[in-house]
């Protein structure tokens, strides 16, 4: 999918990291038309306010920073390993959008609930380990604001360690949901309360 979003500088950025899929082997990203559709969302939300568990090298929050930035949005991205933390932070910095995105290295499990997002969350993307998305999702729940976007990714990839969660989801009082087949498969949720 081709798309005219951002401006040269993130663009640059966003190619660097995509490479990076060849060069690294611990490089897990979301696809490019995947991430461009997730911005569209955060676009379309004009969503300010937004959380993502698993952040890697930083290719999912390059969409997710440039898509708030004319809302003068805000990013809190949560990933375990530090090196990628440290590398996520460089490639934000390189595309000139570190101010947007605050970084938090360490267990999303703990982290997220000990983080307080100066507005509630209006926008979820979760993306880390399969079979920990109840946990990530209990831990950033009382953080929502009170219509939020929840996105889980690899719907269509890991089915099975996500179908109980995502039934989780679809029951949820105020919540309308539907799978979108695209990149790895995402289930979005909106979810008002
Ligand atoms: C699939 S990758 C994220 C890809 C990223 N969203 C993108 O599209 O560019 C999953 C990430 O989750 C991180 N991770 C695994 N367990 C975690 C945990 N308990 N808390 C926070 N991050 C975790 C891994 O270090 C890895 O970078």
């Amino acid at each position: 999918m081709l798309g005219i979003m951002f401006d040269a500088q993130i663009n640059a950025v966003i190619d660097k990291v995509e490479a990076l899929r060849d060069q690294v082997d611990d490089h897990w990203q979301i696809p490019r038309d995947e991430a461009q559709i997730l911005a569209q969302l955060v676009h379309l939300g004009k969503c300010k306010s937004i959380c993502e568990i698993g952040t890697s090298y930083g290719f999912s929050t390059l969409h997710l920073a440039a898509a708030t930035r004319c809302y003068q949005g805000h990013v809190h991205a949560f990933d375990i390993s530090d090196k990628k933390i440290s590398a996520a932070t460089n490639h934000l910095t390189e595309a000139g959008l570190i101010d947007l995105v605050t970084l938090h290295p360490g267990d999303a499990r703990e982290t997220v609930s000990q983080v307080q997002p100066s507005q509630a969350y209006d926008f979820v993307f979760i993306d880390a380990v399969k079979d920990q998305s109840m946990q990530y999702f209990e831990a950033v729940r009382s953080k929502l604001a009170s219509r939020a976007v929840i996105a889980t990714d690899n719907t269509s990839t890991h089915w099975q360690e996500l179908a109980s969660f995502v039934e989780f989801l679809r029951l949820l009082p105020g919540a309308s949901a539907c799978a979108i087949p695209v990149g790895n498969g995402f289930e979005l949720t909106i979810l008002e309360q």
